[in-house]
């Protein structure tokens, strides 16, 4: 059998590294072995947004880089469809196998779609709700294509079905993301909080300055940011940047990794020197994996917008402030057992919940199957398929 898995964006690397992993497993006792092949379609390029996780996580260099970079949406999928549709009549693997809800998601299901070649979705049927998110469209889209739907949760059972895809397409496996979450940890677990500030911060900070705030409270919370319902609308961002400034990190240390298209904003509507001159908040470049991991198990709390982030920090227990008026990842909010609320970027909601979280005992309860064995799982059904 061959199988060709398509990733082009930071959350897709976490995914896929696992499912690399239940491969070479199987291939070590199979009679006749899956011949894998990689496609990275090079949405995120940087070495800090992608080299970093290849290397980190063990995943091999990707077969072919596209080098698709930077565009508006239309032309990331565009340009991802042109080339990918030359891969795969090369290539004319038995599966495509596309992860999340990212741009080389939506533009690898279409294109093997039209090719005939099967396709597995892995984190099938999240839903938001919300039309005017990117990742909601290319979730719809490479959903109704995909011949084999994968969930993280019983929630998107529920969604797939009552979109009409048969029963005998959906299985429930688990996430993916969490098998990469328990293999890493002890590594994480070893790193310290001072050399993460240190060694990644954006403006230089003195080691004295950094002890003297970390080492005093020994408590921070970590911020993200990056949809562009948060970033690309200056009172929007303008609002979160005063509180965060003003409000927030007067109670407790930042430490905010900027996500490239946050740091853009900021410097375009003019933010970017207010949030530069608090000292109390360190700003980071994107962090490694085992970096963002040691400080998501260390923080007091999660103030982000990210979704893999909220099934993260419900794994570990982190109090988690999500900026978003819905999510697809229900299951991780607090009515469920996980560890996130929903704010918007109502400041009101934030300082509310910020103030009466900010110190709350960790209370971890692990989602069904987020077990650590959910890409055997997923693997295990490519190879049952009929
Ligand atoms: C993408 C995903 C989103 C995911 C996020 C995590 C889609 C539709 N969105 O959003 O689901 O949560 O990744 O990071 O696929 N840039 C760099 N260096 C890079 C990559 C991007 O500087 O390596 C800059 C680009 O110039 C661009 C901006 O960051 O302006 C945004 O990148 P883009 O790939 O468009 O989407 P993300 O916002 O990262």
């Amino acid at each position: 059998m061959k199988i060709l898995s398509v990733v082009g964006a930071r959350p897709n690397f976490m995914k896929v590294a696992p499912f690399i992993r239940s491969i070479n497993n199987y291939n070590k006792t199979a009679f006749i072995p899956i011949n894998h092949y990689l496609v990275h379609t090079g949405q995120h390029y940087d070495d800090r947004m992608s080299k970093s996780f290849f290397d980190a996580l063990n995943i091999p260099e990707a077969d072919i880089n596209l080098g698709i970079g930077s565009g508006t949406h239309a032309e990331q999928v565009g340009r991802s469809m042109i080339e990918l549709e030359k891969v795969f009549a090369i290539q004319n693997p038995d599966w495509v196998v596309v992860f999340g809800d990212v741009n080389a998601t939506i533009a690898a299901a279409i294109t093997a779609k039209k090719l005939n070649i099967k396709i597995c979705h892995i984190e099938a049927g999240l839903r938001s709700g919300d039309m005017k998110m990117p990742e909601e469209i290319n979730r719809i889209v490479t959903d109704r294509l995909s011949d084999l739907l994968l969930t993280p949760d019983r929630f998107s059972i529920d969604n797939l079905k009552a979109e009409g895809i048969p029963n005998k397409r959906i299985h429930f496996v688990g996430n993916i993301m969490i098998d990469t979450l328990e293999l890493n940890r002890a590594q994480a677990e070893k790193l310290s909080i001072y050399d993460i500030v240190y060694h990644n911060q954006i403006i230089h900070t003195s080691n004295y300055q950094i002890r003297q705030s970390l080492s005093s409270l020994n408590q921070f919370a970590l911020v993200t940011l990056h949809r562009p319902s948060n970033v690309d609308k200056k009172d929007i961002l303008k609002s979160l940047v005063d509180f965060l400034v003003d409000e927030a990190s007067q109670k407790i240390t930042i430490i905010w990794t900027v996500h490239p298209r946050t740091q853009k904003q900021l410097r375009l509507f003019n933010l970017w020197d207010k949030v530069c001159k608090s000292d109390n908040i360190y700003l980071l470049h994107p962090l490694d994996y085992h970096s963002m991991l040691k400080l998501n198990m260390q923080a007091q709390i999660m103030l982000t917008d990210s979704g893999g982030l909220q099934e993260e920090c419900t794994v570990l227990g982190t109090p988690c402030i999500t900026m978003r008026w819905n999510t697809e990842r229900p299951v991780t909010l607090r009515e469920y057992g996980g560890a996130s609320v929903l704010v918007g970027n109502d400041i009101l909601r934030i300082r509310e919940e910020f103030n009466q979280t900010l110190y709350e005992p960790r209370n971890p309860e692990r989602p069904e199957l987020w077990d650590g064995h959910t890409a055997d799982r997923c693997l295990g059904e490519i190879i049952d398929y009929t």
